[in-house]
């Protein structure tokens, strides 16, 4: 009997020290800027989720600057974080930031921009090919013949590269039938609307007509837009964008904008939140059979869906997932 209650005295006594030194882990997120509506929002999300996971979160912002963010990246690592998560500011310049992670022994996740040419350990986004393909199909479908021009997403960020991917795929049989001319193909320096606006104003210099723009998303169309009115506000351009912002959903509903692309946020921020953990506790990834290049290795890779958002469908995407008010959309 002695011996018995020695042994039960024992398993609680080392389940309570087990409990007791179980290491709290810190994740490092690095963020490129807020001027689009989503990053809040992933930022807040990813850190609610890593809190449920019993994980704590430090986070900088490095507003468009690669240098500051890979000084934000040594600083948390001289600190001491678990694991890296990082929104690029720059697709090449951020493989330095992986680089040094692994001095440190700590893997790094990119968060929606994957990081280029890198011994990177996870990427996780959205099927951003997809994101152009939709872009394209339903621009193509309410606009198969016209002038078309195409404003890219930054150059410093490879989801624009795939959203062209995505958009060539579906319109090139249309150039070679002719129906289609792209007569303006730019990528932006930044995802922001004084770039949308920059490049639509040189597209307007050379073409007289336009039918159709596809922008890399809704802060470029919101300065495309800006172009566009100045010369004659009532031309009927169909216009496409992405990210579902409230703007840009107000000018759907208005008439202003054909579509956008929504891409759920509380998706990636709960996944990447959850990998982030399992990174930070040096486990196997679990249930992973997708992997991406990026220039150097395929890279362990998650992608999820996004969704077309047009007048018809707003309610039952961005409302109905309580991304944006309804009555803020048609107020
Ligand atoms: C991209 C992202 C877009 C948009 C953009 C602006 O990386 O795929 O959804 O948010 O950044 O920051």
């Amino acid at each position: 009997m002695k011996s018995k209650l020695l042994l039960i005295y024992t398993v609680i006594i080392t389940a309570v020290l087990f409990t007791g030194c179980e290491k709290k882990f810190t994740i490092g997120l690095l963020m490129d800027n807020y001027e689009t509506e989503r990053w809040q929002r992933d930022k807040d999300l990813f850190i609610a989720h890593v809190n449920e996971l019993g994980g704590d979160v430090i986070t900088e912002a490095a507003y468009g600057d690669a240098s500051v963010q890979y000084e934000q990246a040594k600083k948390m690592l001289e600190d001491g974080i678990d694991a890296l998560v990082v929104v690029a500011v720059d697709q090449n310049e951020a493989a330095k930031i992986v680089d040094l992670a692994h001095t440190y022994n700590v893997g790094v996740l990119s968060y929606d921009r994957l990081i280029r040419n890198c011994d990177l350990d996870l990427y996780i986004s959205f099927d951003n090919v997809e994101v152009g393909t939709l872009q394209a199909e339903y621009i193509s479908k309410v606009c198969p013949r016209g002038n078309y021009a195409l404003i890219g997403g930054a150059v410093t960020d490879n989801n624009a590269f795939l959203l062209k991917i995505g958009q060539m795929g579906v319109l090139q049989p249309f150039v070679e039938r002719g129906d289609i001319r792209i007569v303006f193909d730019q990528f932006a320096d930044r995802w922001a609307e004084d770039e949308g606006y920059r490049l639509m104003k040189e597209c307007l210099k050379k073409n007289e007509h336009i039918d159709a723009v596809i922008a890399g998303n809704d802060k470029l169309v919101t300065g495309v837009l800006r172009a566009l009115n100045e010369k004659d506000p009532n031309q009927g351009v169909n216009i496409a964008g992405q990210d579902a912002e409230l703007q840009a959903c107000q000018r759907i509903v208005a008439g202003e904008q054909t579509m956008t692309v929504y891409k759920p946020i509380e998706a990636i921020a709960a996944k990447a939140a959850d990998f982030a953990m399992q990174m930070a506790s040096r486990e196997k990834f679990k249930n992973l059979n997708l992997s991406v290049n990026n220039g150097k290795r395929m890279v362990p890779a998650i992608l999820l869906p996004a969704m077309i958002v047009n007048k018809e469908t707003i309610k039952l995407t961005v409302v109905a997932d309580g991304y944006l008010k309804e009555n803020k959309i048609y107020e």
